[in-house]
């Protein structure tokens, strides 16, 4: 294989404040062969996700940071190209953390989230989004933690964001009134358009959480069951000031905090008051519901009763920029950068 060579993206240095295109750099190496016990995986898509910025900082988090001069962690999707492992044939699709590159080796026995897809009913970007780990996530926090019903409301915030659009989605078959949370009048319209949410807050338009919360009390007449947080911050205590007595918050995560700063909860009083039950949750935690999750996505994604929207941007060399402008609301739908 070393007459192919293979497009990397590493981090090269790491971000003060908000990251940007010179934080990366484009290497290239030759495409190894694949040993005993590995496949040799040509990526078609790279997905691009907000947990990324994390790990570009050196600090303590839920997994180790990135370290520098070394490809970017990431998921891919792409077509097994050679194969020394037995269960896989070239020609097969997979999906797994195969980094910011052009090609991958797994060693499929160390690859935990390594999965075969089958692409004759759902497309293979799609397990990189509605059907994949970020689908999941969605998944998870909704049925699992905030579990909506007829009768009740349910606000998700980042509502256009992937995770956001699955998790309102699902808690809208249950026959909840869903209210999404997002940036701007382009992306409302489409969270109430294409997903079919009952309402949705633009909160570049309600800057503080004052004016906020005036906005959700009208869009949630009957206060909120169950709320989704993919933010933190302003939104959460807007919201949380609208919590019915003994309402769920699923704490998934925290993009008003990005930059690094800390938002800390404006009134934790009402927690206590309102009985409140709030989980932060991590999907990696449970990867033994993601086959469960995965058949459940993949069928409503198959019949049309699960829809997304996908930002795809050209070429590894456009992995950098894109990932900025996903961070920054760029995007729509999932971000993906398409690659071979
Ligand atoms: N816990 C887990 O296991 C897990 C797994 C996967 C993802 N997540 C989290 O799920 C969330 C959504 O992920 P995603 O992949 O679907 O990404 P996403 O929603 O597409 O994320 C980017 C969006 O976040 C919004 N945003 C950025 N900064 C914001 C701010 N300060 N306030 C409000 N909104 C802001 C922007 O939308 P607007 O234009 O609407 O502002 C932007 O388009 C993220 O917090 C991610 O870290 C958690």
């Amino acid at each position: 294989m070393s007459n192919i060579m293979n497009v990397q993206v590493h981090l090269q240095s790491r971000p003060e404040g908000e990251a940007t295109a010179g934080n990366f750099s484009l290497v290239e190496v030759p495409v190894r062969e694949p040993q005993t016990g590995q496949i040799l995986v040509r990526n078609h898509f790279l997905s691009l996700d907000p947990y990324m910025r994390g790990y570009m900082d050196d600090a303590k988090s839920y997994a180790p940071p990135q370290p520098l001069n070394e490809v970017m962690l990431g998921g891919t999707a792409g077509e097994v190209i050679a194969s020394r492992a037995e269960g896989f044939v070239p020609g097969e699709f997979v999906v797994g953390t195969g980094g910011w590159q052009q090609y991958s080796i797994f060693d499929v026995q160390r690859a935990p989230d390594l999965v075969k897809v089958d692409i004759t009913r759902v497309p293979l970007s799609a397990y990189l989004g509605a059907v994949g780990m970020p689908g999941l996530t969605g998944w998870y926090g909704c049925s699992r933690i905030i579990v909506p019903a007829s009768g009740q409301t349910f606000v998700v915030s980042a509502a256009m964001g992937i995770v956001g659009s699955v998790a309102g989605q699902l808690a809208k078959h249950t026959g909840a009134r869903v209210v999404g949370i997002a940036g701007g009048p382009e992306k409302c319209r489409l969270v109430v358009d294409e997903y079919g949410f009952d309402a949705c807050v633009d909160y570049r338009a309600h800057r503080d959480e004052e004016s906020l919360a005036g906005a959700l009390k009208t869009a949630c007449p009957a206060g909120v069951d169950g709320y989704f947080d993919n933010v933190g911050g302003t939104i959460l205590d807007a919201v949380i000031t609208h919590m019915n007595t003994f309402g769920r918050i699923a704490l998934c995560g925290l993009l008003a905090s990005l930059d690094g700063r800390p938002r800390p909860i404006s009134r934790p009083n009402l927690l206590l008051i309102k009985r409140l039950l709030v989980q932060g949750f991590f999907v990696d935690d449970r990867m033994d519901l993601w086959p469960e999750g995965m058949k459940t996505l993949g069928a409503l994604v198959a019949n049309g009763q699960l829809r997304y929207r996908e930002t795809i941007s050209e070429g590894l060399a456009s992995a950098p920029g894109a990932f900025i402008g996903l961070l920054s609301g760029r995007a729509i739908g999932k971000q993906l950068v398409r690659l071979n």
